[in-house]
């Protein structure tokens, strides 16, 4: 039975003045199943989207450097014993000769991808990171947990942003997904980054096994506590190579409607309509996009590596060379009547409310038009 005075209008309303909802609240909101209630939540993420941010969606060139990883997350295609992946590993030439490409086709961000794989030791990411800030580009990182010195290294050398993703915000779900890694680590990691100046991306999976709305609502303030830039939220895709072969994927309107509810609560963060979202459902980034998404990272990675980079199953655009992923996502922006963001795409709320990262302050004029 729902709650009487919880009802939709009000708990739409009160996201909408507070960006603040209790746990309880948001799984109200998450349990919507009347289509009609549902698209008021789309809506209002949507409206508190455009308030925000306008109609611009930035993109970010992603480039799947390696699809190494030591780790063992039970989900994840790349996870060290899942025989059935050819591996790869990209020298420092490639990947900057393949950032330049990205630049050259109008990414104002690249975002580096790879699972956790130490052959990229500090050297030869510093040397990676300088040449590529060079271009005068933004770089984002998502290649795990490391040291606080190594994040170090890699702020120091021009690294503007870093994703790692909480996953769930549930510790005994945690802890069943990743054998061998320990939540508060990956929470440690997060306050690093933060602490380095970092604009920091976290998010989740919506629908893997023993989830319920209530750790949903955990996930998303959680994020809010950690008050990141970024929030990628997408659903379980089952890869038939990883221990949860047979647990069904995730349901989109769960995904939509956590995307939404993550978009009230941190109007300022920066959320991508995921690859993943896409690939559960024809036109699952442009519901995305009509629910408080404001980002889309189209692939860059060369085609010969990109069909080896398998977290999950049938990922969107595997045969799309990378100027063709930009054109399709171009007219995918504009037929929702939008545009490609023009500059760098930072989260409204590190103009203003912090301290600039030392690599924008050295660089200065990106800021123009923020
Ligand atoms: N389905 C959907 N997303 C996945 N990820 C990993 N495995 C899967 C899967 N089977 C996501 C995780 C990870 C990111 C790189 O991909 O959220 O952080
Ligand atoms: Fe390493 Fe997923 S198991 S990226």
């Amino acid at each position: 039975m729902p709650i009487p005075h919880l009802t939709t209008e009000y708990l739409l309303e009160k996201a909408c003045a507070e960006a603040m909802l209790f746990k309880d609240e948001i799984a109200v909101l998450l349990r919507l199943e009347d289509r009609a209630e549902m698209v008021k939540l789309f809506q209002a993420a949507d409206s508190v989207r455009k308030r925000v941010h306008g109609d611009a969606v930035h993109l970010r060139g992603i480039i799947e450097f390696s699809n190494r990883c030591a780790r063992q997350c039970v989900y994840c295609g790349l996870r060290a014993p899942n025989p059935e992946l050819h591996r790869y590993r990209m020298e420092p030439e490639e990947i900057i000769e393949i950032a330049r490409q990205a630049v050259a086709l109008g990414y104002k961000t690249v975002v580096l991808q790879s699972g956790e794989d130490i052959w990229y030791d500090p050297e030869k990411m510093c040397h990676i990171i300088r040449e590529i800030k060079a271009m005068d580009v933004v770089i984002t990182l998502c290649m795990g947990e490391k040291s606080h010195e190594e994040y170090r290294h890699y702020r120091e050398a021009g690294a503007d942003r870093y994703l790692l993703k909480h996953e769930t915000a549930d510790p005994a779900l945690y802890a069943s997904l990743h054998p061998d890694m320990q939540f508060e680590n990956r929470i440690r990691c997060l306050e690093w980054l933060r602490e380095l100046g970092f604009q920091v991306g976290s998010g989740n999976m919506v629908g893997i096994p023993g989830q319920t709305p209530e750790i949903l609502a955990e996930d998303i303030l959680l994020m809010k506590r950690l008050d990141v830039e970024m929030a990628g939220i997408g659903p379980f895709i089952p890869n038939a190579d990883t221990p949860l072969a047979s647990h069904p994927r995730g349901n989109l309107d769960m995904t939509l409607k956590t995307l939404a509810t993550a978009r009230l609560l941190m109007p300022g963060a920066m959320l991508p309509a995921t690859t993943a979202t896409g690939t559960l459902d024809p036109f699952g980034r442009q519901k995305a996009l009509k629910a408080g998404a404001n980002v889309v990272m189209p692939n860059v990675t060369p085609l010969h590596y990109r069909q080896h980079y398998q977290i999950y199953p049938d990922k969107i655009c595997l045969g799309e060379e990378p100027g063709d992923c930009r054109d399709c996502i171009q007219a995918i922006i504009q037929s929702l009547g939008r545009t490609v963001g023009t500059d760098a795409g930072h989260s409204p709320k590190v103009i203003s409310n912090r301290p600039q990262p030392r690599a924008l302050v050295r660089r200065g004029s990106d800021l123009g038009g923020l």
